[in-house]
């Protein structure tokens, strides 16, 4: 049985349609000055006709592959996290399984809104080190700019479309996902929501015409709610981890609010500088933000092997949850070449040994 479960590959996609604050005092009754200050959102990407959360997700998924230097086929799970899917069901899961050609892989969905991406991990890491299975992939995708009402300013000017993914294997080297806490509030529920087009109120004209199929946010509540609950998983995970907040070499939080992210660091007594942030070019991605933010820290240096990583989110339902992981990086040296990586290793060394000097 493996004794840890580690992430070997990262990798992310974001639509190429930027839409600032600028483009949206078009379109709302805003200002790029209150977003910015109340937010710390400069812009946000969004999908373009033709894009689902599915193929975002499947464009995250590849890269991570290919970081991973895993193939497909080799994919034993595939679980996406998402509030945004590209059907109530068929799972998204399954449509990245087929897109990506994981042939082998069993494939569901997570929903834990902005906390789906370390839920998702949290079922991966523990299907891993209890030996069900010896690699995942998971993945945080949305489109949420399809369920975005852009009459109302209150949300609209919030949240982004994008995707990341994380390739997580079996390891018995003493490295990665040391501790995963998840919590929920379920009566909480309505404060962050999209009320129509489920069983309770199917879709109909009604709903359709009084706008219920949209994101509907009571942000102050949500907000109060957040720092604290943010802090606290944080704690936890540490604590669960065997270590201190001063052991955290870095923390990626959940992008939802600039605002909300000091406010956790302050709680914690936690050095800003020790936060990644990149909320001001995607806004709140919800599921994908915490692994693109990854993506990003890994991509400018910011996560090094070795270091100790927070992940903490908190999103609709209400849920929350933390991660501490130890990064390792590369997969090098984690798993077992496979045979056609040796033979391609085979191939290099040849072709050295014959070059001429
Ligand atoms: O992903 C996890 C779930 N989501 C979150 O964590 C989001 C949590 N909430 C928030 O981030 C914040 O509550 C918001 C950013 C949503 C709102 O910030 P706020 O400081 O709580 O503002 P507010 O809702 O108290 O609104 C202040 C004022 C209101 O005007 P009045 O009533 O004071 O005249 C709003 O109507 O700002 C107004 N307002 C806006 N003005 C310009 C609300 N949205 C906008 C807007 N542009 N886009």
């Amino acid at each position: 049985m493996a004794k840890n479960a580690v992430i070997t590959g990262w990798g992310y996609y974001a639509p190429s349609r930027v839409m600032t604050n600028a483009d949206l005092e078009k379109i709302v009754d805003t200002s790029d000055e209150w977003i910015t200050s109340r937010t710390g959102i400069k812009e946000r990407r969004i999908a373009a006709e033709g894009e689902t959360t599915s193929s975002l997700a499947a464009r995250a998924a590849r890269a991570a592959l290919d970081k991973a230097r895993l193939r497909a086929q080799d994919l034993q799970l595939v679980i996406v996290g998402t509030a945004s899917p590209d059907y109530l069901f068929p799972a998204t899961a399954c449509l990245v399984q087929s897109e990506i050609g994981a042939t082998k892989a069993g494939a569901f969905d997570v929903e834990a809104a902005c906390t789906s991406f370390i839920s998702a991990l949290a079922i991966a890491r523990g299907m891993i080190v209890s030996g069900a299975i010896d690699n995942a992939l998971v993945i945080g995708a949305e489109t949420l700019s399809r369920l975005l009402n852009w009459k109302d300013r209150t949300t609209c000017v919030l949240f982004g479309d994008g995707a990341g993914a994380a390739i997580v294997e079996a390891t018995n080297a003493s490295v990665g996902i040391e501790s995963t806490v998840l919590h929920g509030d379920g009566s909480k529920g309505e404060l962050l929501m999209v009320p129509a087009g489920g069983s309770k109120l199917p879709a109909s004209a009604d709903t359709v015409e009084r706008g219920m199929h949209f994101i509907s946010m009571a942000g102050g509540e949500v907000f109060k709610l957040a720092v604290k609950s943010m802090a606290d998983a944080a704690e936890e995970a540490i604590a669960d981890a065997g270590l201190t907040l001063d052991d955290i070499d870095l923390m990626i939080p959940h992008q939802a609010n600039i605002r909300i992210i000091d406010g956790v660091a302050k709680r914690l007594r936690f050095p800003s500088e020790k936060v990644f942030v990149n909320i001001q070019r995607y806004g709140n991605t919800s599921a994908a933000s915490i692994p693109i933010a990854i993506c990003e820290a890994e991509a400018t240096g910011r996560l090094r092997q070795g270091d100790k990583v927070l992940l903490v989110a908190f999103g609709g339902g209400f849920t929350w949850g933390a991660s501490v992981l130890e990064w390792y990086g590369a997969h090098d040296g984690i798993r077992p070449p496979s045979p056609l990586e040796r033979a391609g290793r085979v191939l290099e060394d040849v072709v050295e040994r014959v070059r001429p000097s």
